[in-house]
């Protein structure tokens, strides 16, 4: 049986797919809100809808496979019509704290392609003023001791993100640095400042891009615009 948080992702993910029209490039998120989505979309799939997925990250790559999404690349499309994703923190102008999956860099390159970004989340995710969940910022292996105290001047805390006692490694073979910043009061500045450092690759912070955020809670999901 799910625990309560999951079938609040369940609820979002599913209702997410009701937005995917038939013959649409979908961008396929990260995360086990995603998973729902994909879950449904592969329904779709199965009932004849023509649709083709673009994976933001390895671990989706490997679901698409599994509920029947085919799949397409950079290579071969210009755009893409729909993206859905999912988030760590949700602030209340729709900015986003992303990569608590590691997967940041690619989510920002597909959600960035999208005419239109989908967010799915739980309900916990809602906050007045992100911060408060560490930010991930993707930072390139070599010296990033350097760039990790470069961070600090900042105003933050960095720690590098491990997984089984190693160092995580990205899907794109960097390192990643939770930052736990308090506040962050104003998420443009300091994703600027973040990305002007020599050795960082990408930071979490999505400003601008969700379009609509798919709530999932007790009363089943709200709509947040
Ligand atoms: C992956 O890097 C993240 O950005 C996920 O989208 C985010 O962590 C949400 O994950 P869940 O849906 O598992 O909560």
């Amino acid at each position: 049986m799910l625990k309560e948080i999951d079938t609040y992702k369940k609820i979002s993910g599913e209702r997410a797919a009701e937005f995917i029209e038939d013959g649409m490039i979908i961008g396929l998120g990260s995360g086990s809100t995603v998973y729902w989505m994909m879950k449904r979309l592969g329904d779709l799939v199965a009932k004849g809808f023509k649709i083709q997925g673009v994976p933001s990250s390895n671990r989706t790559e490997r679901w698409a496979e599994e509920f029947g999404i085919p799949l397409t690349d950079f290579g071969s499309v210009q755009s893409i019509d729909l993206a859905i994703d999912g988030a760590d923190e949700i602030d209340n102008r729709l900015n986003l704290i992303k990569g608590g999956g590691g997967s940041l860099v690619r989510e920002k390159i597909v959600d960035a392609l999208a005419d239109k970004l989908i967010i799915i989340a739980d309900e916990s995710k809602m906050v007045t003023t992100l911060g408060n969940f560490p930010l991930p910022v993707e930072v390139v292996p070599f010296g990033w001791e350097v760039t990790a105290r470069n961070i600090t001047q900042l105003g933050c805390t960095p720690t590098i993100r491990q997984k089984n006692g190693e160092i995580f490694v990205s899907d794109n073979g960097n390192y990643i640095l939770d930052c736990q910043f308090s506040d962050i009061s104003n998420p443009k500045q300091l994703h600027s400042s973040l990305k002007s450092l020599v050795g960082v690759v990408e930071t979490g912070l999505f400003i601008d891009m969700a379009e609509l955020v798919i709530v999932g809670c007790n009363e089943g999901v709200s709509i947040v615009k």
